[in-house]
Formats: C-alpha cells, sequence, structure tokens
C-alpha cells in the first residue's frame, strides 16, 4: 500500500436546506483510505454514511471542508471536472442496481465506454471482458427481467469495472440479496480488490458482509465515530 491516501476528507460537513428546516447530516468528517483498501462503511440509519459516498462518487459537493483524490482538491472542481474525474477514476455500485430495462447485460456494461465516446468494437470487447470477470460471460445478451438479483448486481458491478477504475464505490450492495447471494457479491468484491487492486469502499448495515472488509469506518451522527483496521488480516 502506498503511504499517501488515495482518498482525504477533512472537515467535510454537509447541510441539506436552509433556513428552519435546514439540517446538518455531516458535521465534520476526517478520514482517510489507503490505496488498495477494502473498506466498510458502518453506522445507523441517517448517520452520514450515503451522504459521504456520494460526495466521494463526486456525485454531490461537500458544504465546507476539503475531498482531496490522489492529492487533488475535488471540492474546487466545477460540475463538469469532477464527471471527468468521475468517469475516469471511480466506479459506482447502488442497491437497487440501477439497470436500465428492456436493455441486454452487454449494453448496461458498455454504458459508461458510451459516455467516454469509445468505439463500438472497443465497447464490446472491454464489456465481454468486464462480464466474464463478474461470471456473466454467457449471459450477455439477457435483459434485467431475465436475471436474478445476484446476476443483476453483478452486472452492475460489471458496469461500475469496465472503465478500469482505481476505486469502487458500494452503497449497500447486498441490501436486496438473500445472504447467500450476498456471501458471491462479497467475493467477488474481494475478488477484484486482491486481483485488479480496485480499492473498495462499501456501505453495509450487516456484520457478516463487513467482515469480508480490511478496515471497517464507523459513523455515528455525521461523525466517524472509529476506524477499526485489520479486521481481516
Ligand atoms: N437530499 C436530502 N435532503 C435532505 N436531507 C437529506 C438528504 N439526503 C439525506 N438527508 C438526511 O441526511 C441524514 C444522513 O442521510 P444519509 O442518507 O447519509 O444516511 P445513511 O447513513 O446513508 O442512512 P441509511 O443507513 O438509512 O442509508 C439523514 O438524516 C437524512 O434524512
Ligand atoms: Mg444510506
Amino acid at each position: 500500500m502506498s503511504a499517501d491516501p488515495i482518498i482525504s476528507l477533512r472537515g467535510v460537513t454537509k447541510n441539506y436546506g436552509s433556513g428552519a428546516t435546514a439540517f446538518q447530516a455531516l458535521k465534520g468528517v476526517d478520514l482517510d483510505i489507503a490505496q488498495g483498501d477494502f473498506v466498510a462503511v458502518m453506522g445507523p440509519s441517517g448517520s452520514g454514511k450515503s451522504t459521504t459516498m456520494n460526495i466521494l462518487g463526486c456525485l454531490d459537493v461537500p458544504t465546507t471542508g476539503a475531498f482531496l483524490f490522489k492529492g487533488r482538491h475535488v471540492e474546487t472542481l466545477d460540475r463538469d471536472q469532477r464527471a471527468l474525474l468521475r468517469r475516469r477514476y471511480l466506479g459506482f455500485v447502488f442497491q437497487g442496481f440501477n439497470l436500465l430495462a428492456r436493455t441486454t447485460a452487454l449494453e448496461n456494461v458498455e454504458l459508461p465506454l458510451l459516455y467516454r465516446g469509445e468505439d463500438r468494437r472497443t465497447r464490446q470487447i472491454a464489456g465481454m471482458a468486464a462480464l466474464d470477470k463478474v461470471g456473466l460471460k454467457d449471459w450477455w445478451d439477457h435483459t434485467p427481467a431475465e436475471l436474478s438479483g445476484g446476476q443483476q448486481q453483478r452486472v452492475a458491478i460489471a458496469r461500475a469495472i469496465v472503465t478500469q477504475p482505481d476505486v469502487l464505490l458500494a452503497d449497500e450492495p447486498t441490501g436486496n440479496l438473500d445472504s447467500e447471494r450476498s456471501v458471491e457479491i462479497m467475493q467477488l468484491l474481494t475478488d477484484l480488490n486482491r486481483n485488479s487492486g480496485i480499492t473498495v469502499l462499501m456501505v453495509t448495515h450487516e456484520p457478516d458482509m463487513a467482515a469480508f472488509a480490511r478496515t471497517i469506518v464507523h459513523f455515528k451522527d455525521g461523525l466517524v465515530e472509529r476506524v477499526d483496521q485489520g479486521a481481516m488480516a
């Protein structure tokens, strides 16, 4: 692992709304993520996990404080610059899979490459390679409705890794899956972390899933309460 963290948050606050309805979801989050780490983010509902993930995913910005990615101050970037950073370095997986219906697995996986302007053949080769990594090469022409929940989430992971991101962000990726399917997803994330060197950050409510991670970050009331290292050793 390199000494410099790939991600640093310094005093990050996030306010939603203003005036009487204003709410501070993050109250000064400090967090360092080492390159190559596998991090589980835990904590009660409403403690700020998704708010933090959305900032790390460049989907949202802090109200105050600093977010450094590879030493670059993301909070100073405009929307377009953040989008470029997101497309180049980050992959995002959500609880609800978020696949396009009536669209094949391969076409779903190819989407980030389409946004990048890659040609059809490049998209297909990279798309099939990503589907192969998640064990779904033979399912490339199936639509989401023809796939199980676990398979849909694997397609979503293939879509997230098709651009070869440095960081994979997953917000409750097993939240809609039974425990057997959840373990399969965790094994896949572990494999991507170890063999492809992707830094993984995953929100989960389940200790069994967090046990797959190397580092566990506990949120409470909009702050990092505790960081446990070496859970997996
Ligand atoms: N867009 C928004 N507008 C207003 N308040 C919001 C918004 N998004 C989140 N919040 C509030 O911010 C707080 C933190 O929300 P967040 O989604 O980060 O929690 P969480 O830790 O992910 O919870 P959960 O485990 O339920 O997903 C909550 O009180 C929530 O109601
Ligand atoms: Mg959440």
